[in-house]
């Protein structure tokens, strides 16, 4: 007799990370089941993952309720957020609304019809301007931004449910998601962009225009350095961290790092070593809000979950990103 897999409603799973872990699950044995509202995320990708979709609103308790009694999930991931630090400092209200406010409600839908276990993407910005590196779990968060500081109130959300309801859950800060899946089926497509890889790979292969944001950072180069992790090894810490809360962890709070950084400029040179083409830049001012060096201590989750980045070198990373643009812009 086969066993049913079982269900795993992923709230945003038409986004860049989320649509990952849709694969990395299914390859895994699991049903996941997209719940988006394609405000951010994109139709085409949710399709292409070959999962499920319930499209609606975080916000709509019935449409949430909907669903779980449809689908009787045995645990949710929370990919669904916004993630512009400048537009949350221009729109906290919207930032605290979607990132706080729905993701409260769908915590209490799950109370209410006893979804238990809750796998959540925070973010290295909750560490805000850090005191030391490479950044450890229990570092201060002192968030710099409502963007970071909205995670943060989740995270403590969800302390608090634990304590009071027994819900299980994992964090995951993540520091910088990179890379595509390795057949360029999916990967990654905002809009607006504004992150370093697309940014420069389009440069290199449209022409169009390409900004190094401060040269004068108390680094090697001067320029920021971040830890790129691959988005797959990304996705598959979140399916470890699904199956030790299967195994009956009740909590869990794990940085996504490499424990490694490159700066803006040995991005660019390695973009231009893998391509073959020049990316044509300028430098300009430093972009408001830009720690100088954001690198993970990624101990524990190599330890607790025994989790290590596979597909994390810089190389790998650009090249996954590189056929997977190529695809998505239509070059030949
Ligand atoms: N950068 C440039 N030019 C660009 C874009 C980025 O020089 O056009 C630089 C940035 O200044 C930064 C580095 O490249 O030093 C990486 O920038 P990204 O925008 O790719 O990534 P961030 O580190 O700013 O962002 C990450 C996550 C975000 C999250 C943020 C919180 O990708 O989702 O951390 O700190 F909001």
């Amino acid at each position: 007799m086969s066993e049913k897999s079982p269900c795993i409603l992923i709230a945003g799973g038409a986004g860049y990370i989320g649509s990952h872990a849709v694969l990395d699950l299914k390859s895994s044995g699991y049903q996941p089941v997209i719940v988006d509202n394609f405000s951010r995320g994109n139709k085409d990708i949710a399709e292409l993952t070959g999962a499920e979709c319930e499209e609606g609103e975080l916000s709509d308790c019935a449409f949430l309720k909907k669903v779980i009694k449809k689908y009787n999930p045995d645990a949710v991931m929370h990919f669904a957020a916004w993630t512009y630090v400048g537009e949350s400092v221009s729109q906290p209200e919207r930032y605290y609304n979607n990132n706080v406010v729905a993701t409260l409600n769908l915590l209490s839908t799950m109370r209410e019809l006893g979804v238990g276990k809750f796998i959540f993407s925070s973010t290295a910005a909750t560490y805000g301007l850090p005191e030391a590196i490479p950044i450890p779990e229990d570092a201060v968060q002192a968030p710099i931004n409502p963007y970071g500081s909205s995670k943060l109130m989740v995270e403590r959300i969800l302390s608090d449910f634990n304590a009071a309801y027994g819900l299980q859950y994992t964090i995951f800060r993540y520091f910088n998601a990179a890379g595509a899946s390795s057949n360029a089926l999916i990967g990654e497509r905002h809009d607006p962009e504004t992150h370093l890889i697309p940014l420069a790979l389009s440069a290199a292969a449209k022409g169009t225009p390409f900004k190094v944001f401060g040269t004068d950072y108390p680094t090697q180069d001067g320029t920021c350095i971040r830890d790129y992790v691959h988005v797959d090894d990304i996705a598959r810490a979140h399916v470890l961290g699904l199956q030790r809360l299967e195994a009956g962890e009740e909590k869990g709070i794990y940085n996504i790092g490499t424990g490694s950084g490159y700066s803006v400029l040995e991005v660019i040179n390695t973009i231009e070593k893998v391509t073959g083409l020049k990316v044509p830049y300028e430098v300009a001012d430093r972009r408001a809000g830009d720690p100088p060096e954001l690198i993970a201590k990624a101990e524990r989750i190599s330890k607790d979950l025994k989790w290590h980045a596979r597909h994390s070198g810089l190389e790998e990373i650009i090249s996954t990103a590189w056929a997977w643009h190529r695809k998505d812009w239509d070059l030949t």
